[in-house]
């Protein structure tokens, strides 16, 4: 049996349309939803999304800005901007794209985003409000892989998950959001032992560790629902520079009940999610 698609490209678009729908309605009240978005350095994967991510808010028809420093910038004009970006009324959501330049502390930098602003939900404000189960704001990618298993009415309740992957933007976020919804969740990183153990006992598999295809067939419970949040590019061989997931897509299908494509699966939900987030600041300081 091949697994049923679960569709990111045609939810994205539903859930967008729904929210372009709102922001006219903002705007007609005065209010139009803004996005600042920060990029240090050059790394090129960062300059897509956060192209991605403009590009977005231009089509739901929310203002964006952009603010691009050198790679060696003097993190006291980050800080600065932040500073401004913070105090500016008509700006209503702030993101610094992540991962920073070595010589910036990458944490104090998501503390001076203003928690009210901060649409990505990683101020420890936000991450704390998010654990004691009264989220501000849910970080765009597991928000995303939440609105795809409702979407795909995947059963949460005593379902088993087990997610890979341990960083704040995902794994933590994820396991939150799904312990909310009275999964049993594990959390399996590179030192877990016997890896596929864990995820062969899994109802729901969330992939988001960064290696690409490294969930086999023969990982997956049949029938589990599988969620592929890795974005990698293939380095050699016939399908160089293509994107590939963390799953291997190929055999992982055969076995699966449910499972999300790369791309055209994760990916664009994590933008809506964001632009969600942005609409819902906004919304509040018209209220
Ligand atoms: N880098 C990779 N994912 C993300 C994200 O969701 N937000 C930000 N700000 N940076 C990222």
């Amino acid at each position: 049996m091949t697994a049923r698609i679960i569709d990111g490209n045609a939810l994205s678009s539903e859930v967008r349309g729904q929210l372009a729908e709102r922001a006219a309605a903002l705007i007609a009240k005065g209010v139009t939803p803004c996005l600042a978005v920060i990029l240090v350095g050059e790394d090129p994967a960062s300059a897509v999304y956060v192209r991605n991510k403009v590009a977005a808010c231009e089509k739901a028809g929310m203002r964006s800005l952009k603010d691009v420093y050198a790679p060696d910038v003097d993190p006291a004009v980050v800080f600065k901007r932040i500073a401004e970006l913070n105090a500016d009324p008509t700006v209503h959501g702030i993101l610094v794209q992540l991962p920073l330049p070595k010589h910036f502390d990458a944490e104090a930098v998501l503390e001076a985003i203003a928690p009210e602003k901060d649409v990505d939900g990683f101020h420890a404000e936000n991450v704390g409000a998010l654990m004691q189960g009264n989220p501000r704001f849910i970080p765009c990618t597991p928000y995303g892989v939440m609105k795809m298993l409702e979407s795909a009415k995947v059963p949460l309740k005593g379902a088993e998950v087990v997610i890979v992957g341990r960083s704040n933007i995902v794994g933590k976020p994820m396991a939150m959001l799904l312990l909310a919804q009275s999964c049993t969740v594990t959390i399996c990183h590179s030192q877990s032992k016997d890896l596929a153990f864990h995820t062969r006992r899994a109802d729901i598999l969330v992939a988001a560790v960064g290696r690409a295809k490294m969930i086999t067939g023969d990982m997956i419970k049949p029938g589990a629902t599988v969620i592929d949040v890795g974005i990698n590019r293939i380095a050699d061989g016939p399908n160089a520079g293509k994107l590939c997931g963390d799953v291997d897509f190929e055999t992982a299908k055969e076995v699966a009940g449910a499972i999300t494509p790369v791309p055209g699966g994760v990916g664009p939900m994590t933008i809506t999610m964001l632009l969600a987030n942005t609409l819902e600041a906004a919304e509040r300081t018209a209220k």
